[in-house]
C-alpha cells in the first residue's frame, strides 16, 4: 500500500507534504511532485498537511485519479529526491482545484 500524489498538485506545488514524511520519499518534477511507492511506509501524516488536498491512500483515490499510480511510480524513478519545503509557485492559488491540470504536468 502506498499514498499517491493526484492530480490538483500539478502547479501549486506547495511542497508542505515533504516536511512530515518519516522515510523522506517524495521525488520532485517541475511542476508537481510524487511519492515512491516502494519507499512510502503507509503512515498517513503527510495526507493532510497538502493544502491542495492532493494526497490519498491508494485504496481510496476520488474517482479518475486512478492513473496517478502509475504516474507516482514511474516519476519517483526519474526525479531527483525532496525534504525540504520550498515557496510555492506564483500563482499557486489560482491554480488550486482547477479541473484538467494533467495537461500541464511537466517531466
Ligand atoms: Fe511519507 Fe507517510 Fe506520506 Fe508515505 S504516507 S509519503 S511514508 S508521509
Ligand atoms: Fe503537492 Fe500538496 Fe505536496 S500540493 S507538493 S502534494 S503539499
Amino acid at each position: 500500500m502506498t499514498f499517491v500524489v493526484t492530480e490538483n498538485c500539478i502547479k501549486c506545488k506547495y511542497t508542505d507534504c515533504v516536511e512530515v514524511c518519516p522515510v523522506d520519499c517524495f521525488y520532485e518534477g517541475p511542476n508537481f511532485l510524487v511519492i515512491h511507492p516502494d519507499e512510502c511506509i503507509d503512515c498517513a501524516l503527510c495526507e493532510p498537511e497538502c493544502p491542495a488536498e492532493a494526497i490519498y491512500s491508494e485504496d481510496e483515490l476520488p474517482e479518475g485519479q486512478e492513473q496517478f499510480i502509475e504516474i507516482n511510480a514511474e516519476l519517483a524513478e526519474v526525479w531527483p529526491n525532496i525534504t525540504e519545503k520550498q515557496d510555492p509557485p506564483a500563482d499557486a492559488e489560482e491554480w488550486d482545484g482547477k479541473p484538467g491540470k494533467l495537461e500541464h504536468l511537466e517531466r
